[in-house]
């Protein structure tokens, strides 16, 4: 689908589908009054008759005829006014382009969907429209030779964001392109989440990210298993020595062209699948490990998407990508692995392997002498119980960027809940034979994974974003199809867009 900006009254457009929308008792206004004063008034008629009250995801679906050029009007509710926020906004829009590809529509015009009385700024409310549009079109038919999805293509070509006052063309301009920078971007972490572990082995996931740097312009960095013993990565080879498939440490490394705010080092888990090594996993559900480099996806996501959107920040993606396995050559539980900033660690249950592999890739990211760190991991089970699939668990050592986050969760619906890291957890990873053990009971296991890692972050500000329940699909949405949601990267895009305002200070 191609997104277009175009200049006039909506009502006029030579499409065959238009999309507006219209608020939960409140009167049609801005577009959605022109396009119903060209129908006659019927939007008004159906609102006072009852049949369409603009109740949030609501749809109403009209013929204008001869009215005006049209083939058929979609409106959409976006709910109560005061509970209207720019995820409403995308959400709304995401149902209506939905509905309309259902009926067959192939050229769509559409307004930013919440810049009037949705007190959206032009540029965000266009952003969310074309973010709700291309997400809610994103499917993964890659495997499909026939039913469903091979069937039912998709049918919209163009979407037209019509703006009736020229002077605010350009911000719609300006929003349209970001919202697609954003869209594709989790588009291609929804991709990498999807594929099977047999078709993205820890080499194919360096390859793709490569693939993604250079068409971006990014610098590309990949590490295998004999730089990875002359860093003296002891943890991440412990994980990858029970794969015959090579683990690999891909490093990205966007540096913007002007003057840089910052550096962000965003680290993601990237365990191509997980069986749980020698502490096998139970076969019930086992194939949805194949989601467990979904941090890792995300990575190449918001890699992606802060140098499309040319963003004034350097960051720093970081992927410990491995496969966990049981084979004779596997690590097993007891074991001492020596991480690469000297801890030892007991591998207690060898299926606790992300704070492994993630130890060295913190470590390794102090070399960059970051600002901060966020890494994101399908780490614990046990967040799931915590939180549901709702929020992603949150922990971390500095609390500016534990507000940041939690601002930007609120703002892209990418929800993020806080659980402490009170020193007194530290006793429940602590070490026998080694430093720490590499779990630490069932209480409080989501801490336990945040405990672990924070032996290795240093002196960096760092948060930990536990991702376990909402990196795949449980519930859907109009803009989240089932399988990899692709979270993070409408976090981690917003929070570094937002890296230059109010740092510090809070
Ligand atoms: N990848 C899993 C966590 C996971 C489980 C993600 C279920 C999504 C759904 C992780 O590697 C793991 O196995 N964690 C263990 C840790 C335990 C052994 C301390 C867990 O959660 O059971
Ligand atoms: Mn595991
Ligand atoms: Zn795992």
């Amino acid at each position: 689908m191609e997104i277009n900006i175009s200049q006039g009254a909506i009502q006029q457009q030579d499409v065959d589908t238009i999309i507006v929308n219209m608020f939960e008792k409140t009167a049609p206004g801005g577009a959605t009054a022109a396009v119903d004063e060209g129908m006659g008034g019927e939007i008004s008629r159906l609102r006072e008759l009852g049949d369409f009250t603009g109740e949030f995801n609501s749809l109403l679906t009209l013929y204008p005829g001869d009215a005006i050029p049209a083939t058929r009007v979609i409106v959409v509710g976006l709910g109560k006014s005061e509970k209207f926020t720019a995820v409403r906004a995308m959400e709304a829009m995401g149902t209506a382009v939905k509905a309309a590809d259902g009926l067959g529509a192939r050229r769509i015009a559409t307004i930013a969907f919440g810049a009037g009385a949705g007190r959206l700024s032009t540029a965000e409310a266009a952003e969310m429209t074309a973010l709700g549009a291309k997400l809610a079109l994103y499917r993964y038919d890659r495997f499909k030779t026939f039913g469903e999805l091979v069937d039912k293509k998709v049918n919209v070509e163009t979407l037209t964001l019509v703006e009736f006052e020229s002077a605010k063309v350009a911000a719609v301009q300006v929003g349209a392109e970001a919202g697609e920078i954003v869209a594709d971007s989790v588009a291609l972490a929804r991709d990498l989440q999807n594929t099977p572990a047999g078709h993205l082995t820890p080499e194919m996931l360096a390859e793709q990210a490569a693939a993604m740097c250079a068409a971006a312009g990014v610098d590309c960095q990949i590490l295998g298993p004999d730089e990875m013993a002359d860093l003296e990565m002891g943890a991440l080879l412990g994980v990858a020595k029970g794969s015959v498939e090579k683990p690999r440490m891909i490093v990205m490394d966007y540096v913007p062209e002007g003057e840089s705010q910052g550096t962000l080092v965003v680290c993601g888990k990237g365990v191509t699948f997980d069986t749980g090594g020698i502490s096998l996993k139970p076969s019930l559900n086992m194939g949805d490990m194949k989601f467990d480099m979904s941090g890792a996806a995300a990575t190449v996501g918001i890699v992606r998407a802060a140098a499309r959107l040319k963003l004034p920040v350097r960051v720093v993606g970081i992927i410990p990508a491995v496969e966990n396995m049981p084979d004779g050559r596997a690590m097993k539980p007891g074991d001492v692995l020596t991480a690469m900033n000297g801890k030892t660690i007991e591998v207690d249950n060898t299926d606790a392997e992300g704070r492994l592999v993630l130890a060295d890739a913190l470590c390794y990211a102090q070399k960059f002498e970051p600002d901060a760190i966020v890494d994101l991991a399908t780490l614990t089970g046990a967040v799931i119980v915590a939180l549901g699939n709702l929020a992603t668990g949150m922990m971390g050592t500095d609390d500016d960027l534990k507000r940041r986050l939690q601002e930007s969760g609120d703002h892209t619906g990418e929800r993020v809940w806080e659980m402490p890291l009170w020193d007194e957890y530290g006793d429940a990873i602590k070490g026998k034979t080694a430093d720490i053990n590499n779990t630490g009971g069932r209480p409080a296991g989501t801490i336990n994974g945040g405990m672990f890692l924070k032996h290795f972050v240093g002196d960096v500000p760092w948060c930990h974003l536990d991702i376990a329940g909402t990196a795949w699909n449980v519930k859907e949405k109009s803009y989240i199809s089932p399988g990899g949601t692709g979270v993070g990267v409408r976090l981690i895009t917003r929070l570094l867009r937002e890296w230059g305002h109010g740092s510090g200070s809070g």
